[in-house]
C-alpha cells in the first residue's frame, strides 16, 4: 500500500482537490480525449470520490454502464452518493490488482492519479487488460512531482519539502515507464498527452492550494521535517501571493493504450 493515506482527513482533502475549478476543466480535457459514447461501458480505477464516474456515466447514459472501484470505503460511500441519481453506475470497494470483473467485458478502463500509488502495478495493468475487450482502451493519467516549479524565496527548505513528497507515490516515474510496462502486458501505447496546472495566484479554486495542505500534512514527520518547517513552507505561499509572485507548474501525462484484437 502506498503511504500516502485516502482515509478520514486525507479523505476530506482528496476530495476537496478533486472539486476544485482547475480540476473541473482537467476533466473536461481528460473527457474529450476519451471520448465516452452513449451505450459503452466503462470501468474506473481508484475513483475516489466520483467525480470522474460521475461525468462519464452521464456520457454513456443508461443503456451504458459506468463501474467505479476504490480500496477505500470512505471514498466509495462518497462516489456513490455523487452519483445516486444514476442506476447504470456501480461503486464498489475493490483492489485494483484483483479486479472483480469477467474478462473482455469493458469498452474502456481508465485510472485517474491512481496507478502510481499501487504497489501490484504489474499486476493490476495486466488486469485492465483482462477485463478490456477485444479493441477496447484504457486511459492512465499519472504526475512525475519531479516537473513541478514552485517559486519560493527559500529554495533549500523547497527541495527538502518536495523530496520528502517524492515519497508518496511507489511509481515516481509512471509516465515515463508506463509504455514499456503497458506492452509487457500485452497492451499497445497509443500516444501520450501532456496536461500542465498552472497557477500564477494561490486561492481555493487552484490545484496547488489544496495539493499544498495534502503535501504540509504527508511530509511532517518525515526526512527529518518538523511541523514548524512544513508550517513556515505553506505560510510563505500566502505571503508570495500578496506580493503577486505566487507560481506554480506541474505536468501529468496521459497515456492511452489498446487491446488488439487478436
Ligand atoms: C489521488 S486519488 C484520485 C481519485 C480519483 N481518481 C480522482 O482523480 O478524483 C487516488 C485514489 O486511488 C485509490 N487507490 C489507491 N491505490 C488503490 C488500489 N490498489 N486499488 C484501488 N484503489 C486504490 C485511493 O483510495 C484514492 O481514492
Amino acid at each position: 500500500m502506498s503511504s500516502l493515506s485516502f482515509v478520514d482527513d486525507m479523505a476530506d482533502i482528496q476530495r476537496l482537490v478533486a472539486q476544485c475549478h482547475d480540476q473541473a476543466v482537467r476533466r473536461g480535457s481528460v473527457l474529450e480525449i476519451m471520448q465516452p459514447q452513449t451505450g459503452e461501458k466503462f470501468l474506473e480505477v481508484g475513483c475516489g470520490g466520483g467525480f470522474y464516474a460521475y461525468e462519464v456515466a452521464r456520457c454513456v447514459g443508461p443503456t451504458g454502464r459506468m463501474c467505479a472501484i476504490d480500496y477505500s470505503a470512505d471514498q466509495i460511500a462518497t462516489a456513490e452518493r455523487n452519483c445516486v441519481d444514476m442506476e447504470w453506475v456501480e461503486c464498489r470497494v475493490g483492489e485494483a490488482s484483483e479486479l472483480p470483473y469477467e474478462n473482455d467485458t469493458f469498452d474502456t478502463v481508465y485510472g485517474i492519479q491512481v496507478f502510481e500509488y499501487i504497489e501490484q502495478l504489474d499486476a493490476a495493468l495486466r488486469e485492465v487488460r483482462r477485463v478490456l475487450r477485444p479493441g477496447g482502451r484504457c486511459f492512465i493519467l499519472s504526475t512525475d512531482w519531479r516537473t513541478a516549479v514552485w517559486h519560493s524565496h527559500h529554495e533549500k527548505r523547497m527541495q527538502r519539502i518536495l523530496s520528502a513528497w517524492e515519497t508518496h507515490s511507489s511509481t515516481l516515474d509512471l509516465p515515463a515507464l508506463l509504455g514499456v510496462k503497458l506492452r509487457n502486458v500485452g497492451l499497445v501505447p497509443l500516444r501520450q498527452t501532456p496536461m500542465s496546472f498552472l497557477n500564477r495566484s494561490y486561492h481555493r479554486n487552484s490545484f496547488s492550494y489544496w495539493a499544498a495542505r495534502v503535501i504540509r500534512s504527508f511530509v511532517e514527520g518525515k526526512h527529518e521535517i518538523g511541523s514548524e518547517e512544513a508550517e513556515a513552507w505553506l505560510n510563505e505561499f500566502e505571503l508570495l501571493e500578496q506580493q503577486q509572485a505566487y507560481f506554480f507548474c506541474l505536468t501529468s501525462v496521459l497515456t492511452e493504450a489498446i487491446k488488439n484484437v487478436r
